[in-house]
This record gives structure tokens, C-alpha cells and sequence, in this order.
């Protein structure tokens, strides 16, 4: 019988995590060798995957939900189809409380997938009523959902320590000199840039965020800019720090503007035959300055965070990309 051979997976959510580590052998990396580590592989096709289970077991083993249950979580999409898949599986209700801005692909996704996705305004900071995340605080105390929190939720960092973190150095072998990475919630950031740091206090953690976002600027200066911008790529970058994001593990910081991150998703796709969303457009362009920029051959990695599909009306599409870059 096949179901006894142990290469058989018997729930989708085995298949979380384990992502393959990929060499960029086509683009530019000057003297170094920069490594992808391939997070739209993960069954719901982001990074979040990781820690949508994480999150939702942590509060099963809290007796904080059980099945039934009705979720809540404020989310730019991915994280919103990780916990989808993870709803799906354990049987909790789902709502998601999505900015506006995000691409349509998300929402049909997670509307496929059982969510009910209530769209909110992009143009409003913390403190606004309409701010997706305190949007999705205020419905969860009203209905007395269980709002999933990913901004302040320990178990996100958990999950990248556990698993994020020790596959990369396994994965490498321990080889490697540099993490560069996006933050949204900090999760990545803070528990993959822990552990491996704890491994290697030597090694480097390069922050990629997008133009207009407070956090470069923070990293940069140690004060918050006057200023904060909007940006077009999805997922990452913040007009706040978020409670679980440790940013005293970042040792440099690159601002990448929108025109930057879409032109490397694409050239990614082209030289390496990898269709990614914008943000790892972000975080390969900030890998490609600090590699081009390094004396000696270091050893980089870096993430796709999520699958391109769910850009196919943005980034890969021509007109949109006039519309908005100004081609
Ligand atoms: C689409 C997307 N979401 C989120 C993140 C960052 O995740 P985190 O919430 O762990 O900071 C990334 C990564 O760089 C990303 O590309």
C-alpha cells in the first residue's frame, strides 16, 4: 500500500516548511554567493505558512480556541491563506481584514478558500479606526472572536526559530555570512535572525525595506523619519514597530524604491526562472547591493517570500507596471 511509504505526506500540513535553498547562478552577486531560500514552495504559497500552524496550535494548546471557533486576523494576504489552509484542515471559521491596496488575486484566494475577507482602507496609519489592524481587534471584541494578532503573537517568532532559522544553518551547512530579509511583523527578522545569529554571532543581518517605510530610516539614523510613505510592494515595510520585532539584530539597513523591486522580481524570474511577489523583489535587490558591495565572497541568503501568481494583475502585467512605475 502506498500510504505506508514514510515519502508520503498524509495531511497538506506536513508540507510546511523544509523549503529547498536555491544558488542564484544567472544574476549579478558579484564576489559572493547568494542563496534563496525558497518560501512560495510552502502549500499556501508564502512564508506564512510557517506561522499560520505555528499560531493556531499555540492557542489550541492554550485552550484559547478549539474548533469551531471563529479566527480574525489583520493581514496583508499570505498570512491570511496560511491560516485558511490551517482553518480548513482544523475546522475554525476564518475572517480576514485586508487593506485595500493588496493585489485581487488575494482576496478571490482566500475567498476560495473559505475566508470571508472584509476589505479596509490603505491610507490610514495605527490609531485609525480603519486601520486594519485595529479594525480587526474592534471586530474580534465585539463578536467575540479570537483575533490571531501575527504583530504581537510570540508563537510567529517561535515558528522562524524553530524551523526557519535551524533549516537555513543545516542547510548551509553553517556556511553563511549574512541574512537579508524584509520585515512585516518582524517574525522573520526576529526568530530566524536569532537563532542563526546565536549560532554565528559574527554573521550579518541586512535589512530590505521599501522607500517610504519607517524602518530603514530607524535603522539608519536611531530616529523615526518625519514622514512616512506608501510603497506599492505588499507585505513589507511598516509606518510602526511592531511589538515582536527585535530591530537591534539588524547591522545594516537598504531603502529599495517600488521601480527597483519590481524590475528584480522580474529580472529574478527571467535569470533565475523564479515568479515571486514584489517583496522579494525588495529583499533580492538589497542582497544584490550588499553582495556587489562585499571586498570578499561571502556567503548570503536571502528568501522568496511568496509566490508571483498572486501578482499577475501588478507586477506581471504590463499595463499596471505603466500605470503605476511610469514605464
Ligand atoms: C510578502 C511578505 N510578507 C511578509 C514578509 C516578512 O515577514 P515577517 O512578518 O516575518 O516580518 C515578507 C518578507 O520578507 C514578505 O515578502
Amino acid at each position: 500500500m502506498i500510504g505506508q511509504d514514510t515519502n508520503i505526506y498524509k495531511n497538506v500540513l506536513e508540507l510546511i516548511g523544509n523549503t529547498p535553498l536555491l544558488l542564484a547562478s544567472n544574476l549579478d552577486t558579484g564576489p559572493c554567493r547568494l542563496y534563496l531560500k525558497i518560501e512560495s514552495a510552502n502549500p499556501g504559497g508564502s512564508i506564512k505558512d510557517r506561522i499560520a500552524l505555528f499560531m493556531i496550535e499555540e492557542a489550541e494548546k492554550k485552550g484559547q480556541i478549539a474548533p469551531g471557533d471563529t479566527l480574525i486576523e489583520a493581514t496583508a494576504g499570505n498570512t491570511g491563506v496560511g491560516l485558511a489552509l490551517v482553518a480548513l484542515q482544523k475546522g475554525y471559521r476564518l475572517q480576514i481584514i485586508m487593506p485595500d491596496k493588496m493585489s485581487i488575486e488575494k482576496k478571490y484566494c482566500l475567498e476560495a478558500m473559505g475566508a470571508e475577507v472584509i476589505l479596509t482602507r490603505s491610507d490610514v496609519g495605527k490609531g485609525h479606526p480603519q486601520y486594519y489592524q485595529d479594525l480587526a481587534q474592534t471586530i474580534a471584541s465585539e463578536n467575540g472572536a479570537f483575533y490571531v494578532n501575527q504583530f504581537a503573537n510570540r508563537a510567529n517568532v517561535k515558528a522562524h526559530y524553530a524551523t526557519t532559522g535551524p533549516e537555513i544553518w543545516q542547510q548551509t551547512g553553517g556556511a553563511i555570512d549574512a541574512l537579508v530579509c524584509g520585515v512585516g511583523t518582524g517574525g522573520t527578522l526576529s526568530g530566524a535572525g536569532s537563532y542563526l545569529k546565536e549560532c554565528n554571532p559574527e554573521l550579518e543581518i541586512i535589512l530590505a525595506d521599501p522607500e517610504g517605510s519607517l524602518l530603514a530610516p530607524l535603522v539608519e539614523t536611531g530616529t523615526p523619519p518625519e514622514v512616512i510613505g506608501s510603497w506599492f510592494v505588499e507585505g513589507i515595510g511598516e509606518d510602526f514597530v511592531p511589538e515582536i520585532c527585535d530591530l537591534r539584530l539588524v547591522d545594516r539597513a537598504y531603502s529599495i524604491t517600488d521601480r527597483e523591486s519590481f524590475h528584480t522580481a522580474l529580472d529574478l524570474l527571467r535569470l533565475e526562472g523564479i515568479m515571486a511577489g514584489p517583496s522579494s523583489g525588495t529583499l533580492l535587490a538589497a542582497a544584490l547591493r550588499y553582495c556587489r558591495s562585499s571586498k570578499s565572497c561571502k556567503n548570503v541568503v536571502s528568501f522568496v517570500c511568496d509566490t508571483g501568481n498572486r501578482y499577475l494583475s501588478k507586477l506581471y502585467n504590463r499595463q499596471w507596471r505603466q500605470n503605476h512605475l511610469g514605464e
